[in-house]
């Protein structure tokens, strides 16, 4: 159960501790939940930058503790209920500490976290960290203060946000905001809001500048990316005559935009929506070296009727077709994708429909989940969470253990061939090796040599472990 747990809490559990970077005045920021997240608290650091903090690895000596958290699953929850018993003994020592929930946990609960947690002085929405210096002066001068009004138009778009990665090599670029798909197991429609796309010009200026930083990868992110439209003036997508459709940027453009930057640039992306995901958009993938072919396409589920029920606007035939053309367009494209056991309702046969959707696509990576209801979600109002916990703990080990056997495949097949990585930096093992990625998203070590992190290095894959290829270098 112990490996289910990990994989379980893969994406959505991580904290990251930042980097010290300028300025007198201490911030601790600590960030859960998707990539988005870890991107809005580099906007959040770039915002209280300007008013005088720097951000400290060190709880203790924090003036304000921040942390950024998400709302998709009760686990992810938890963690950050339990991390606050760690804040709160930091404030014990140091009582004029300032403590701020932002993220979606705190969009969701709004003003009921205060009462939750006396402990908390700010909470703070997605959509409302240019508001920051104003809550922490009236939390400072004792009031609770709390905004969680989401907006229609902020992107944070004239916003450079202050990096915080730890390898300088990789870099999160939002393109657009919230979501407008209401599948009905997801919270996020509620903690982000209606879906917004950035102006392009802001994007490729954003990708410009990392890249000028000695950044070498970007990764543009947004909840459905197939589903970006920018046109001019502010309208609304939804509003727009064929005319003004035609003449505004979607994804495929904004894409190619971004790979001319340079073509040591890598480009990725994260999440496509398999309901929107175009051809036009493989086409661009296929014709620049730079976008790495790799495509994460979260299918949730197997079966159509369960697809319906989630009301995530394709079938599993329509699914399999759009895997279809990824293979036809990209042979050699890496696949991962999401999956959700035990949604409501979910018959043995159903989950079933599931594992043999695995086997016809063999994906090179996935991240499984039990399903977890959500206030106020549609699967909330319409459903029954009726599938015992313990079947759905068994059907999540059934695809785990699936998913394992085909990416120990997907690692075999790539043995014995040349990669050329971006490295990252030092491999988590030792640091005389080195690790970074290939274009199909696979970890790769590597001796040092003479090699550093920013490097393209012809990575000769010699042997493989459960999830990475281990070789030598034949530049
Ligand atoms: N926008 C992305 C997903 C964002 S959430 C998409 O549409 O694919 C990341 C993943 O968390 C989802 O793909 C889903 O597999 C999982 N997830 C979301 N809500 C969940 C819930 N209530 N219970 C379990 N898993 C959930
Ligand atoms: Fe949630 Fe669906 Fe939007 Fe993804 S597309 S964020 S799963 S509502
Ligand atoms: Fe979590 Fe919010 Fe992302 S709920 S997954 S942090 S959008």
């Amino acid at each position: 159960m112990e490996q289910n747990k990990v994989i379980e809490e893969g994406r959505q559990g991580e904290a990251l501790h930042q980097p010290t970077r300028g300025g007198s005045k201490k911030l601790f920021l600590e960030s859960y939940g998707c990539q988005m997240n870890f991107s809005d608290s580099e906007i959040v650091a770039a915002i209280l930058s300007k008013e005088g903090y720097s951000t400290t690895q060190t709880m203790e000596d924090a003036d304000l503790i921040f942390v950024n958290t998400c709302a998709i699953r009760e686990n992810a929850e938890n963690k950050v209920r339990q991390r606050l018993q760690d804040y709160r003994k930091a404030k014990r020592n140091n009582p004029n500490m300032v403590i701020g929930v932002l993220g979606c946990m705190a969009e969701r609960l709004k003003s009921k976290f205060l009462e939750e947690e006396k402990l908390v002085d700010i909470v703070v929405g997605p959509d409302a960290y240019r508001d920051l210096p104003n809550l922490i002066e009236q939390a400072e001068g004792g009031q609770k203060a709390v905004n969680v009004i989401l907006s229609k138009e902020e992107t944070y778009a004239d916003i450079a946000p202050v990096r915080l990665d730890k390898n300088g090599v990789s870099a999160f670029v939002s393109i657009m905001r919230g979501c407008d798909n209401m599948c009905s197991f997801c919270v996020v429609p509620f903690t982000r809001g209606r879906e917004r796309s950035r102006d392009p010009e802001s994007i490729v200026k954003e990708c410009r500048e990392a890249f000028e930083a000695g950044y070498r990868e970007v990764t543009l992110l947004g909840q459905n990316v197939d589903s970006y439209l920018f046109s001019g003036g502010g309208l609304k997508k939804e509003i727009l005559t064929e005319e003004q459709r035609a003449a505004a940027t979607n994804f495929a453009q904004l894409l190619e935009k971004v790979a001319l930057i340079h073509p040591d640039l890598r480009v990725r992306y994260s999440t496509s929506h398999p309901k929107d995901m175009t051809d036009e958009v493989l086409h661009v993938m296929a014709r620049y070296d730079n976008i790495c072919k790799y495509i994460h396409l979260p299918v949730q589920s197997g079966n159509s009727k369960v697809l319906t029920d989630m009301n995530r606007g394709y079938s599993r035939e329509w699914y399999l077709s759009r895997i279809d053309s990824i293979r036809r367009i990209m042979p050699e494209c890496g696949i991962s994708t999401d999956i959700i056991t035990g949604f409501c309702g979910e018959t043995d046969e159903e989950h079933l429909d599931t594992i043999r959707l695995m086997e016809t696509v063999k994906y090179d990576y996935a991240f499984m989940f039990m399903y977890s209801e959500r206030p106020k979600t549609l699967a909330e109002r319409r459903f029954k969470d009726d599938v015992p916990e313990e079947i759905k703990k068994s059907r999540l080990t059934a695809v785990v253990n699936l998913q394992q056997k085909h990416s120990e495949e997907r690692i075999k097949a790539q043995i014995g061939k040349v990669h050329r990585v971006l490295v990252e930096g030092p491999s988590k093992r030792s640091n005389a090796m080195l690790m970074g990625r290939n274009t199909q998203n696979t970890v790769l070590v590597f001796p040092k040599g003479q090699f550093k992190s920013g490097d393209y290095v012809n990575v000769l894959a010699t042997s493989g472990t459960a999830a990475t290829l281990i070789g030598e270098v034949v530049n």
